[in-house]
């Protein structure tokens, strides 16, 4: 995973931002415009707002693009909740909660709140996305027939395992709600499989289409 990571130190936190994870979505820039301000230099400045608003707003950044360090009493960002993945239309799958991205040969790849993953294929950051979803990718992000397996995964923790599989798709083992794009469809279980190639009939979940198309996971 590809990372450039800027820091904007305040009097009270320091905020980190990863410019190969942002995808512009601009929750912080609607948030708190005096804070995050793309046509200022530096473009974030802490001091501007409550650290707590401060932090919340970066909660909200979908991509984890935004991390809070905090240097005064007040804690880090607020309460995860559930893991949840959101099914963005023509989009990528927001990602929240207690995450662990693995590798196809099972090591950590890392440890996330937040995270934007790729869906449509075309990432050159895989398995981030990158907006390559605008060159064309359409899906309106409802919810396929099916989904989780029957046999469940191991829940004794609240943990959300992917794992990374090598040109297929992302295997989840963990506690997980799935949302639609509208968020008025929701499943929830403990393991299945999310399509990542694009090609799925069955979209998020996997339907194997990613053979048919000779989808491949290595960098180009
Ligand atoms: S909220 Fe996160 S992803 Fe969206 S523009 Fe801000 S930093 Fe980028
Ligand atoms: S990853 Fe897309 S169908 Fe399996």
């Amino acid at each position: 995973m590809q990372k450039k990571i800027h820091d904007y130190p305040g009097k009270k936190v320091v905020v980190t931002y990863d410019s190969k994870r942002c995808i512009h979505a601009a929750e912080c820039v609607r948030g708190l415009p005096g804070v995050f301000d793309p046509d200022r230099t530096p473009w974030i400045q802490p001091d501007n707002a409550d650290s707590d608003a401060v932090s919340e707003v970066i909660s909200r950044c979908p991509t984890g693009a935004l991390q809070i360090d905090r240097r005064d009493d007040g804690g880090s960002e607020p309460a995860l909740g559930p893991n949840t993945v959101l099914v963005i239309k023509d989009g990528p799958l927001y990602v929240r909660g207690t995450i662990e991205l693995v590798n196809p040969d099972g090591s950590v790849l890392s440890k996330e709140t937040r995270v934007a993953l790729c869906r449509c294929g075309l990432s050159s950051n895989k398995p981030l996305c990158d907006n390559s979803h605008r060159n064309g990718f359409e899906d309106p992000g409802s919810l396929g027939t099916g989904g989780f397996g029957s046999s469940e995964a191991n829940l004794h923790d609240d943990e959300l395992r992917i794992t990374l599989a090598r040109n297929g798709p992302l295997l989840c083992a963990g506690p997980v709600e799935i949302v639609d794009a509208d968020g008025t469809n929701r499943r929830s279980g403990g393991k299945t499989a999310l399509c990542r190639c694009g090609a799925s009939r069955n979209k998020p979940f996997c339907d194997g289409s990613h053979r048919e198309i000779g989808f491949s996971t290595d960098p180009v």
